[in-house]
This record gives C-alpha cells, sequence and structure tokens, in this order.
C-alpha cells in the first residue's frame, strides 16, 4: 500500500465552514488523504475561505502568493480554494493565481474527490455551482471514527433575507433546509461516536423547513426528535434571524431540558432608520418585545448578538440608538464589526461613514459589550451549572469544558473523562473563564 498523502486544510470565518473542513477532510480520506497540521508536509492544501467581511479575496491571493515557494519545491502539491470566496471569485482565482489546480464553492463539496482526481491527471478543477442534491448525502463518512464530546451539524444553508451589506445570499444561496431523517441519522451517528453536545447550524437555521414524515418540521420540532436520542445530552443552534423565531421555539427554551439556555439573536443595529436601510424587516422595539418574550419562557436564558457600526450613513444619534438597544438587552456574548463594503451588495452603494469616525463608534461599543459579557459572566459565581468536559486543563487533575452558557469553566476533577456532563459550583470568574468545583 502506497503511504497516505497528506492534506493541509486552512479554515476561515464561521463554524459553517468548520462543519465544511470536517466533511471535506471525511471526502478525502476516502481518497487515501490524512490530516496534517502543517502546510509544509503537504500533498494538497485546501484553503477554506470565508468572504463574510473586507479585503476577503485579496487575503487568500496574499495566502496563496506564499505557497509559490513550495511548489515550486514540490510539483506534485495541490493547491485548492473552497468555501465562499471560491464561491464568489470563480475562475477568476486560477487567472489570477495559476497555481491554484482546484476551485470549489459550497455546494459542491460531494465533488471533490473527482476534483482532486482530475488534478492529479494534472489538469484544473472548477465547481462552483448550486446543485439540487444534498451534497452532504454524499459526503458518507468513513466508518466510525471516535470524536470528541462536542460536534456541528448543518441543517440549514443559504439565506433569503438580502441585508443589504451581506454576501450570503450570493456566496452561499437560497435557503435550503436538509430533510429531517437525513439530520437525525447523522444525530444517532455522532452519539454512537461520543458526541454528547450538538450545535445545529444554518446561516438562517430557525427558518428551517426541512421535510419530515408529516410535512416540513420546524426547528423546534426538529430539536423535540433529537432530543429523543439517548446520550445526546445538550442541544445548541446558530445562527438565528428575529423574524423566524416562531412560538414553538421560544417554547422549547421553557420546556425542552436539553436544550441550552443560550440564544445568538443578531440585532445589527439600534436604530430603525439604519434597520431599515439594512432591510432587516425588523425594528428594535419589535425585537426587543421578542427578547422579552424569550426571557418570559426561559428567565435565565444567555443572549448573545452582532452589531455592525458605521453602516451608511450612520449618525451620532444612531449609534446611540444601539447603545441604548444594548443597555436594555444586556448581552452575554457579542460580535461587533465595523462596517466593510461588500462589492455586489446595496449598502456598497450608499454614503459611507469616514474610517475614523466607525473606529471610535466601534471601540464604546465593544467597551460596553465587554462590559456586559463580564457581567454576566460574574453573575455565575455560587451557581450550580452543568459542565461538558471537553479536554483536559493545563494543570494536572484539571479538566476544562463548557457551561450550559458556553462559559468555558476550569474544574480540579482528577476522575473525570473527556466527554463527562458534570454538576460544578461555579467559585471565581476570570478574564476569559470560570472556575468550578465538582458536587458531591
Ligand atoms: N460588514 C461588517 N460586518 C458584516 N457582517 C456581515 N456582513 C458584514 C459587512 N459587510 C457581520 C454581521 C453578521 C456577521 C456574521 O457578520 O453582523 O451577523
Ligand atoms: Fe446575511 Fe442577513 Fe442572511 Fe444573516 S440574515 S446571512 S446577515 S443576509
Amino acid at each position: 500500500m502506497s503511504a497516505p498523502k497528506k492534506l493541509f486544510i486552512k479554515t476561515y470565518g464561521c463554524q459553517m465552514n468548520v462543519y465544511d473542513s470536517e466533511r471535506m477532510a471525511e471526502a478525502l480520506g476516502g481518497q487515501g488523504y490524512v490530516e496534517t497540521k502543517s502546510a509544509e508536509d503537504a500533498d494538497m492544501i485546501l484553503l477554506n475561505t470565508c468572504h463574510i467581511r473586507e479585503k476577503a479575496a485579496e487575503k487568500v491571493y496574499s495566502e496563496l502568493g506564499r505557497f509559490k515557494g513550495l511548489k515550486a519545491e514540490k510539483p506534485d502539491l495541490k493547491i485548492g480554494v473552497a468555501g465562499c470566496v471560491a464561491q464568489a471569485e470563480g475562475e477568476e482565482i486560477m487567472r489570477r493565481q495559476p497555481l491554484v489546480d482546484l476551485v470549489v464553492g459550497p455546494q459542491s463539496y460531494h465533488r471533490l474527490p473527482e476534483m482532486e482526481a482530475k488534478t492529479r491527471e494534472g489538469e484544473k478543477a472548477l465547481d462552483t455551482d448550486f446543485p439540487e442534491e444534498d451534497k452532504f448525502e454524499k459526503l458518507k463518512s468513513r466508518p466510525k471514527a471516535k470524536r470528541g464530546p462536542t460536534a456541528f451539524l448543518t441543517v440549514q444553508e443559504g439565506c433569503d433575507k438580502f441585508c443589504a451589506f451581506c454576501v450570503v445570499p450570493y456566496t452561499r444561496g437560497a435557503e435550503v433546509s436538509r430533510p429531517a431523517d437525513r439530520i437525525l441519522r447523522e444525530a444517532n451517528d455522532l452519539v454512537e461516536r461520543g458526541v454528547r453536545e450538538i450545535t445545529l447550524l444554518g446561516q438562517n437555521v430557525n427558518a428551517y423547513h426541512g421535510a419530515g414524515p408529516a410535512g416540513d418540521m420546524t426547528l423546534a420540532q426538529l430539536i423535540w426528535e433529537l432530543d429523543k436520542i439517548d446520550g445526546l445530552e445538550r442541544i445548541r443552534f446558530t445562527t438565528s434571524h428575529p423574524n423566524d423565531m416562531q412560538d414553538d421555539l421560544i417554547e422549547a427554551h421553557g420546556t425542552c431540558a436539553k436544550l441550552m439556555p443560550y440564544l445568538h439573536l443578531p440585532v445589527q443595529a439600534g436604530s430603525d432608520k439604519i434597520l431599515k436601510r439594512m432591510n432587516r424587516s425588523h425594528t428594535a422595539e419589535s425585537y426587543l418585545r421578542l427578547i422579552e418574550r424569550i426571557r418570559a419562557a426561559r428567565a435565565d436564558i444567555l443572549i448573545s448578538g452582532d452589531f455592525i457600526v458605521g453602516f451608511p450613513e450612520e449618525t451620532e444619534e444612531d449609534f446611540q440608538a444601539t447603545l441604548d438597544l444594548i443597555e436594555e438587552v444586556k448581552y452575554g456574548t457579542a460580535y461587533s464589526f465595523k462596517y466593510s463594503t461588500r462589492p455586489g451588495t446595496p449598502a456598497a452603494e450608499r454614503p459611507q461613514v469616514p474610517a475614523a469616525e466607525a473606529d471610535e463608534r466601534l471601540q464604546r461599543l465593544q467597551a460596553l459589550l465587554t462590559r456586559q459579557q463580564r457581567e454576566v459572566q460574574d453573575s455565575m459565581v455560587g451557581r450550580e451549572l452543568g459542565v461538558l468536559f471537553e479536554k483536559p486543563g493545563r494543570f494536572e487533575g484539571q479538566m476544562v469544558g463548557k457551561s450550559d452558557y458556553l462559559h468555558a469553566v476550569h474544574v480540579q476533577a482528577p476522575t473525570s473523562q473527556v466527554g463527562d456532563l458534570a454538576r460544578v459550583r461555579i467559585v471565581s470568574s476570570g478574564p476569559n473563564s470560570l472556575a468550578g468545583e465538582l458536587i458531591g
């Protein structure tokens, strides 16, 4: 048997890409590849790219340029670009950077094995179609490799919302939900392989409407089906849009014990003028009322969000409205970004906020969010929480895991193992994590 070929994948961007990279590694496993952590060792390098923010394509080109020397030393080295930049740039990538052998869009990963074979024949391989078939169904994983205690599972892809700043509807295409039976099969398989917590992924995950045995299912119905799987202890989902937060999903947060008290619900901005220009189709008020309803179902739920500052024509007053909304919601975690122009999106044509102003606003916003996050984290001290151990800590007998609220927790737990779901009393709160002790 020939020595296995080595695959180096570099993943940028969101959890969806992390999941996709795992699937690509599995698909190429069938072609005799094993993963390596070093580009220098690799027979194939794949960049799984992200296009969400500025200069993504330029960064990919400069990264590719760095592989020139490697390719000169190793002419058989194959270089591929996957992900949203691949989708957006397509053939242009091979034109601008001839050392690229393969360009594959997010909807075509199941075709990687044939594409790889083509590159071995010395040809270029390009696929950025949006096929109808379920790529994950085709991406059969290798037999029962043991997995860590947490896993992502993509249930929905693409987006029809067309927020004025966002490339996702163009790079990931229209919203598509996977059929429920396939998701449940995959979830059962993950649990058999050691997974205890599944995070359902989708660009618009709560718009899920996959085919079920009796018509389309909602995300909440899917969660209740997952709830029946023995050995699966925790369910999460991300990312949600406020307008798709249906009643049954809100209710599930109050009644489904496996559904964790954490919700990532981006609002982007707090000014109705800006929200309208962003094409968000919700207002600050409707978002706040929604948060109220969610907290009525599950009082202790941790709310997480995304924010954009310096969206075209944002005034100081508009920005202040965002700060006011944040004060009212009190976020447990948040991701905040300075608006960056994505060519081809509607907002790219509008008058831009000067960079220095946007920078200054971002700093103020982040100062407020950091303070809130710390307060929420500190409020965990004294509480008894579930912690799912993910790996040993830096010190002897220490384990590190995530609480129900997704905070990292360090616990002195010498006899515990990775994958244990422990009851832990939180004793202190540090800059980036909590410390706790086992109960009982
Ligand atoms: N500029 C800045 N932030 C953006 N996001 C998406 N597009 C842009 C952009 N053009 C942010 C949004 C989204 C998150 C994933 O990335 O906040 O929710
Ligand atoms: Fe982009 Fe808006 Fe769709 Fe989220 S909801 S992926 S921000 S278009």
